[in-house]
């Protein structure tokens, strides 16, 4: 049984093995290593259901990586097994509500997604998976409520493994929370940066194989686990868990577009398999839809955005070349947010996205700059974006997003280049929980050049949003330093969003 850095409820829950009792149909098996090592998760809450996730891997995950990487994946020949699941009201499992059985094949390699539905609202359960003599480390998570009058969410990004350790995750593992979102950047295809404290130990996956083993390796981090089973979650992706700065069906340092697909393919089946989200979604890969939307009560509508599968081919050169029907969402999911925000009552609405949605100038002086990845590569799409904000009159939009690396809070305007013009959103940006951070030279010219964009630092760490009904307030959470295993996590800076007033207010 593979030990993590538990908190108090999962080291009780490990000790509730006792009370286990087998259904008895699993098939028997013996493991040579723990087939639960890259642990449990929960996601998708909605007010009678959630979805957990485990995935059985028949031997150890960084022996599996370091393998010869031309070698066909040893898990595709195995067969299929079966897996018990079980959720209880408490963590001795004393109070159970439901259990099954659920098939893990060597197709989805071992993974398991269950949605449990019937569960009631606004509750935590604890849950576990067992398979012939091997139990899992217990996982808590809770349902969507049906009227809340307070929320707690952390937000993430940006996790490359050999950059540094996930100090962020065992602190937010500890935290008081109702939910995570990740924001993309959960894996890295490449290996670069100085100092690295850890390695992939194999080169750029391109393979189904290759990105499984990329997955397995970070989710064996302890941390990562931790606060997986701490919490659920609700994840996007970036670029980088297929390869950097693609976009739809094109990617800058791949061969052609029919190649490239196929690779798309493989990252988007094995992203599926490592996330905690809906067993529907295995449908097929060619195409995943992953923009979503999530209620909590009337207290908060959160707007997940997928800007990387639909988007139009990134600029060459300058933004200047930026044509009105060039798009980020794609014409489908530009069409569903419209009518998702106007149709949304929730009193704060978190839309969360990649990147910055504000403007950023990153040239000191009158020259001008832009990042053609982002929003800034997406003039009129982002136009789009916020005038849908305007038209549906949605409460309380608060715009959040990683990517960058580094912390931003923003005001977010219809024009950023008025400087008098009353903010119609709120921004807020989370750090990378390991990646390279950009310069703090590069953050004060972005600050300087952009009045708009209240506050930046090129800490790591997370974001943790509180909302309630007069007010949400964001911290900053940032960890000592990255490099250093279980390095101490504090909140360097808090704002406040007041209802009814778009903008960032430092605390
Ligand atoms: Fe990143």
């Amino acid at each position: 049984m593979m030990r993590i850095d538990r908190r108090s409820f999962l080291a009780s829950g490990l000790a509730a093995a006792a009370v286990w009792r087998p259904l008895g149909s699993a098939r028997a098996e013996s493991f040579k290593t723990d087939p639960f090592a890259l642990g449990v998760a929960s996601g998708s809450p909605r007010t009678d259901s959630v979805v957990l996730w485990t995935r059985l891997i028949l031997e150890d995950a960084s022996a599996a990586v370091s393998a010869d990487p031309f070698a066909p994946d040893p898990q595709s020949v195995a067969d299929p097994i079966d897996v018990e699941w079980m959720v209880a009201e408490d963590e001795a499992f004393s109070k159970p509500v439901q259990s099954g059985l659920v098939r893990a094949v060597p197709e989805f390699a071992h993974s398991v997604h269950v949605e449990v539905k019937g569960l009631q609202p606004g509750r935590w359960y604890f849950y576990r998976f067992r398979s012939g003599d091997a139990e899992s480390l217990v996982g808590r998570t809770k349902t969507a409520a049906e009227s809340t009058d307070a929320f707690r969410l952390a937000f993430a990004s940006c996790q490359q493994y050999e950059q540094g350790f996930y100090s962020a995750y065992g602190d937010m593992a500890g935290k008081d929370l109702d939910l995570v979102v990740h924001l993309g950047d959960y894996i890295y295809e490449r290996s670069y940066g100085a100092e690295l404290v850890r390695k992939h130990g194999t080169g750029v996956p391109s393979m189904l194989y290759e990105y499984r083993d990329r997955y397995a390796l970070y989710k064996s981090d302890p941390q990562l686990q931790a606060a997986h089973a701490a919490f659920p979650w609700l994840a996007v992706w970036d670029d980088h868990e297929v390869i950097n700065n693609y976009a739809n069906d094109r990617a800058p340092d791949a061969p052609a577009s029919t190649a490239f697909i196929a690779r798309r393919r493989a990252a988007y089946q094995a992203w599926f398999e490592h996330m905690p989200v809906h067993p529907s979604l295995a449908n097929g890969f060619d195409a995943l839809r992953i923009y979503d939307h999530h209620r909590f009560g009337n207290l908060l509508g959160l707007t997940l955005l997928d800007t990387r599968q639909y988007r139009s081919p990134q600029l060459q050169g300058a933004a200047a070349g930026d044509r009105p029907e060039r798009t980020m969402l794609g014409p489908v999911q530009e069409e569903w947010l419209g009518k998702t925000l106007a149709g949304s009552q929730a009193k704060w609405n978190v839309i969360a996205q990649q990147t910055l949605l504000s403007e950023r100038d990153t040239k000191a002086g009158p020259e001008t700059g832009y990042n053609l990845d982002g929003w800034d590569g997406y003039h009129a799409a982002r136009g789009r974006l916020l005038d849908a904000v305007q038209s549906s009159a949605v409460r309380n939009p608060v715009i959040i997003g990683g990517d960058l690396h580094a912390f931003y809070a923003a005001d977010v305007k219809r024009d950023f280049a008025d400087e008098k013009a009353t903010p119609i959103a709120t921004e807020f940006v989370g750090g990378s929980i390991t990646s390279d951070a950009p310069s703090e030279k590069s953050l004060a010219t972005a600050l300087a050049e952009n009045p708009h964009l209240k506050f930046a630092s090129d800490k790591h760490g997370y974001a943790i949003m509180r909302l309630n009904d007069r007010s949400t307030e964001v911290d900053f959470v940032g960890i000592a330093d990255r490099k250093q295993q279980n390095s101490p996590a504090s909140v360097f800076q808090s704002f406040a969003v007041a209802d009814g007033a778009a903008g960032v207010n430092r605390l």
